[in-house]
């Protein structure tokens, strides 16, 4: 079977080990399932997309909706990364992680009145909007707090990303956004409202697109409306790309940052303003495994099985997606292989982390790990089954520290009681 090896998680005498510290010293502690990232990855990953942009006004802003564990918060933020925030949630994230608010963008296609509001308290750097009704309501909570809004707004240029289609997300049929023939119209009457300081034009268009174009089609659109909006004299500071970067989880070849820059720079350099980022996935992705424990293994009319002790409820993506995660032993057998489906424990047949897989034959006990797995796997967790989350632990050279712990049961049940009384 073939070996995901990188700098970063790497065979030394046949153990997997994530930077200088085996994995198995891990597992040891604090059992399986369990992610574990390396510092070192996201450090590097963070500064070569800073680099890549260095001829410009730029800023970064981590989506944290790809891995919103503290401890990740904060080793961006160090770096002097800015955070995107999707909801409520996730802004008292960044601030728990002592990320400023001045660092802080606040996304989403549906905020409630109560995150707009607690947006413009917190003063974040820039809200962003998706509707004509939302650019009204936001305007009247800024009244309301005798405050003016700083506001970005999101076209959907509807150029398809190439990805898979529940991320596709700047698409005509998609739900995100402003519709772009409507933009010039929507920005002048938003300008007239005296409570919103419009400061940015906004776009995403989709997640793990791993070719350019997309991107130089969507930017060149949103880069004429920009110069359509100068000439109206609605002068924006804020040029926001969004996230969508692709990386590999099997055989994709994604584009470098060097190449999206070499790409868009022509468009965004006459621009002459700053220009945002909301990397999530390639900041975080390949940084990051699942460690998993072999139950039982079993063959059933002819086809084998490995049931091992992850499952849906921890890493989604497969069952939501059919997403291909590469799967490998922590500690390298040198058995023959098989093909086998990697299953969990939870009552669905679409519970599975592999299907069809060429994997070297385990028994139980064996401990496997789940690449590629630092974006979407923590964050999209789920208690299905009663199941509790798994913990989260951070390599940092040859230390490692445990970044989250497991949920306990106690945690499961803290909001329920048997009812004695009805109102
Ligand atoms: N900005 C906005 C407004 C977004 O909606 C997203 C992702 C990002 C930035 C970051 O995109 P990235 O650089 O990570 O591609 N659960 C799916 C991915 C959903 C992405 C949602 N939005 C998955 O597991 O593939």
């Amino acid at each position: 079977m073939k070996l995901f090896n990188s700098d970063y998680f790497t065979y030394k005498d046949n153990q997997l080990y994530c930077e200088d510290v085996n994995l198995k010293s891990i597992t040891d502690k604090v059992g399986t399932p369990v992610y574990i990232y390396s510092k070192i990855f996201f450090e590097d990953r963070y500064k070569k997309f800073n680099s890549a942009f260095a001829e410009i006004d730029h800023t970064i802003f981590f989506a944290v909706k790809s891995n919103f564990n503290l401890n990740v918060i904060k080793i961006f933020s160090d770096l002097g990364s800015g955070i995107d925030v999707n909801s409520e949630g996730e802004l008292l994230r960044a601030l728990e992680a002592g990320v400023s608010t001045d660092k802080i963008i606040l996304t989403g296609v549906g905020k409630t009145k109560h995150e707009i509001k607690l947006g413009l308290e917190n003063k974040v750097k820039f809200i962003k909007t998706e509707s004509v009704e939302e650019i009204y309501l936001i305007n009247k909570i800024a009244e309301e707090l005798n405050v003016v809004a700083p506001l970005a707004i999101r076209i959907n240029p509807d150029v398809d990303p190439k990805t898979h289609p529940y991320i596709s997300t700047g698409l005509a049929e998609n739900k995100f956004g402003i519709d772009s023939s409507k933009a010039v119209n929507v920005f002048t009457e938003a300008s007239k409202l005296n409570n919103l300081k419009l400061v940015g034009i906004d776009m995403h268009i989709g997640s793990q697109i791993t070719e350019l174009s997309p991107f130089v089609e969507a930017v060149t659109k949103l880069a004429n409306i920009f110069i359509e909006l100068k000439s109206k004299d609605i002068n924006l500071t804020h040029f926001d790309i969004g996230g969508g970067m692709g990386v590999v989880y099997n055989e994709e070849s994604p584009f470098t940052p060097d190449k999206l820059a070499q790409a868009l720079l022509p468009i965004l350099k006459p621009l002459n303003c700053n220009v945002s980022f909301e990397p999530g996935r390639y900041l975080t992705a390949n940084g990051g495994v699942l460690l998993t424990e072999v139950l039982y293994t079993k063959m059933n009319h002819d086809k084998n099985f490995m049931i091992v002790d992850a499952s849906m409820t921890d890493l989604l993506r497969p069952s939501l997606y059919g997403a291909y995660h590469h799967i490998q032993p922590v500690m390298l057998n040198n058995g023959e292989d098989i093909v086998a489906d990697v299953v969990g424990p939870v009552c669905e047949s679409g519970d599975f982390l592999a299907k069809g897989r060429e994997i070297s034959k385990c028994e139980a006990g064996n401990k496997l790990a789940v690449m590629s797995a630092g974006a979407y796997g923590m964050v999209m967790a789920l208690n299905y089954n009663g199941r509790r989350r798994p913990p989260e632990v951070i390599v940092d050279k040859d230390k490692f520290y445990i970044a989250r712990s497991r949920e306990t049961y106690e945690h499961l049940l803290y909001d329920e009681k048997i009812i004695h009384e009805l109102f």
